[in-house]
């Protein structure tokens, strides 16, 4: 299999004013030349702080990310925001489909392709989160649910350049339950199948990052797993020392 570069994303969700840029700036601060050469590293705050860091950070090593963005290019969507304006921000990623955003929004599988398709168009790279439920893992239905969200999230054409796939089953997010290291391992390798059944050489270069209670103490067991290329990390993205400490596992 080909090296991919791992990536950490952070996810700030909705955590975060100006009074926490200073966090950002640790992060940024932390982000070495030599650990930037081992890993990417990007964080996503919200919207209302994106352009301020991409200012702040613009002669450093961290990359930024949104949390969401709309389908359409703009319009009457009182509220909405573009992958275009997420890219006016000098934002490069955008996550898209993250389980918050399916259950809290009722995001579906198609809302969520148009959404990738939005990033490609706005020329960001869009990190699609899939993720099954603690009554479907229960159920021995995770494969299935994955595949399916796997096959309906991620339109035709995705490439290692435009498309990150991210594992983050919903039952792990913000629990500090983490799947076992052989679980993660069997859940990727089928991920990394689809993907190359679909996509061919692209499917066997795009990353796939694992998310749910990535803390420093578990992410050196966690991204030492075959398949797994970074991680998407939420609460401990929050503390800069927190979150260099799960970059520095590479
Ligand atoms: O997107 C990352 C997230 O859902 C995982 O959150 O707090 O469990 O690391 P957390």
């Amino acid at each position: 299999t080909p090296d991919i570069k791992p990536l950490v994303v952070g996810n700030w969700k909705m955590n975060g004013d100006r009074s926490m840029l200073d966090q950002l700036a640790l992060t940024a601060r932390g982000l070495d030349d030599d650990l930037s050469e081992r890993v990417d590293v990007a964080l996503c705050p919200p919207a209302t702080l994106t352009y301020v860091t991409t200012t702040l950070v613009e002669d450093t090593n961290l990359l930024v990310g949104a949390q969401n963005c709309h389908a359409q290019e703009k319009g009457a969507h009182t509220g909405d925001i573009s992958a275009e304006m997420i890219a006016d921000c000098e934002a490069e990623f955008c996550i898209v489909g993250h389980s918050e955003r399916r259950t809290e929004h009722g995001e579906s599988d198609a809302t969520i392709r148009a959404k990738v398709e939005a990033c490609w168009r706005a020329e960001l790279t869009a990190i699609v989160c899939i993720g099954e439920t603690e009554t479907q893992y229960d159920a021995g239905e995770a494969e299935a649910v994955l595949g399916r969200q796997l096959m309906e999230s991620v339109p035709d054409g995705a490439n290692e350049n435009t498309t990150v796939i991210a594992y983050e089953p919903v039952w792990a997010i913000g629990t500090g339950k983490t799947p076992s290291p052989d679980d993660v391992a069997n859940i990727h390798a089928f991920l990394r199948d689809r993907l190359v059944e679909r996509f061919g050489g692209p499917g066997e270069r795009m990353a796939i990052l694992y998310g749910g209670s990535v803390k420093p103490d578990n992410a050196a067991e966690l991204m030492s797993v075959v398949n797994v290329d970074g991680a998407l990390v939420g609460g401990a993205s929050l503390k800069a020392q927190d979150f260099l400490a799960i970059c520095e596992v590479y």
